[in-house]
């Protein structure tokens, strides 16, 4: 039997989130409604934050409660907020996701907040989703490189993760948010980080703006890493990380990981269709 790689597919989520022209919410749930017939077991749909701050997602509740849901997929939504947590409940969100950074200027830009500060708020959302049984994931932006502060030191991206599966999520995806990580300080980033946190519990999330996704992926596989997050199209970026292109586009690594041996349980023919259609959105309004 091959190995099983899970995806979890950030189009609707990350892949839209810095599109300047605004995309309607029915070409959004017509996104997620695409992606939920093409095998993914996680989708992240939207975001509960600043609508200020991120207005291509000022539609998070609408788009999350016009979905067609497959009962096969778990729905995410991030949450860096006990307010985006509750809102998050209201439209049955399955997962929810908190977000901090291993540097201190982005997650100031980000989230307005110390490294220190956001884990002191996610406190009480992780508390809200254990109540509740609802599984939280952790994201840890800036593994190897920041935009405001330069390279980062692996001990700190190894803190941060270990802090955030003490704080209880059952799952750290780990953010080249540049996408200028090379393989070489991807592994050792890994190496410090697998010391202190089991790669069971740890997804990659990379951003491919160096061309350098599928070799950081490869890398991340030898270090035991069974969970990639990846963007149809390829689409993607953050306001507050400029110059970075998208996610890794989902169609590259699924094809990677079936050449490679791996199985994904994603239907290609209809992951290509879905990736036409998040790229259409690109100019779409
Ligand atoms: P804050 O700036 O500390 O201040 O917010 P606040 O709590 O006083 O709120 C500021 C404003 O946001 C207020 O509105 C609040 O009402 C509103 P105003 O008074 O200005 O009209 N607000 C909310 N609105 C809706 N839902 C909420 C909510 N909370 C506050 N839950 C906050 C902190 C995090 C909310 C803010 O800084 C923010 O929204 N930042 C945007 C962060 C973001 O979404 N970034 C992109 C996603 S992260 C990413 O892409 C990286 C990742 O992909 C991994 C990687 O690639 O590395 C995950
Ligand atoms: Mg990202």
């Amino acid at each position: 039997m091959p190995e099983k790689i899970t995806i979890v597919e950030m189009s609707p989520r990350d892949g839209l989130q810095n599109e300047k022209s605004p995309i309607s919410t029915a070409n959004k749930i017509a996104l997620v409604d695409q992606l939920s017939d093409c095998g993914f077991t996680r989708i992240e749909v939207s975001s509960f934050v600043s609508p200020k701050r991120i207005p291509q997602l000022a539609d998070a509740i609408d788009v999350m409660s016009g979905i067609t849901r497959n009962h096969s997929v778990s729905y995410a939504v991030l949450t860096p907020n006990l307010r985006g947590f509750q809102t998050a409940i209201k439209v049955k969100a399955d997962e929810v996701a908190i977000f901090t950074s291993a540097s201190e200027g982005f997650c100031r830009e980000n989230i307005n907040c110390s490294i220190d500060e956001s884990l002191v708020r996610f406190a009480p959302v992780l508390n809200a989703a254990r109540a509740l049984n609802i599984p939280v994931r952790g994201y840890v932006s800036c593994v190897t490189d920041c935009p405001y502060d330069g390279p980062t030191q692996p001990s700190q991206v190894a803190d941060v993760s270990a802090k955030l599966i003490e704080l209880g999520c059952f799952e750290v995806s780990l953010g080249d948010t540049l996408g200028v990580g090379m393989p070489d300080a991807v592994a050792e980033m890994l190496s410090a980080v697998t010391a202190r946190v089991s790669p069971s519990l740890l997804a990659g999330h990379f951003h491919d703006t160096n061309n350098n996704a599928l070799n950081n992926i490869r890398v991340s596989l030898e270090a035991g890493l069974k969970v990639f997050d990846s963007s149809a199209g390829g689409l993607g970026g953050c306001p507050y990380a400029p110059g970075a292109k998208g996610n890794v586009a989902t169609e590259q690594v699924v094809e990677f990981l079936h050449s490679e041996g791996y199985a994904t349980g994603i239907d290609v023919g209809r992951l290509n269709s879905a990736a036409q259609f998040a790229k259409s959105l690109r100019s779409a309004s």
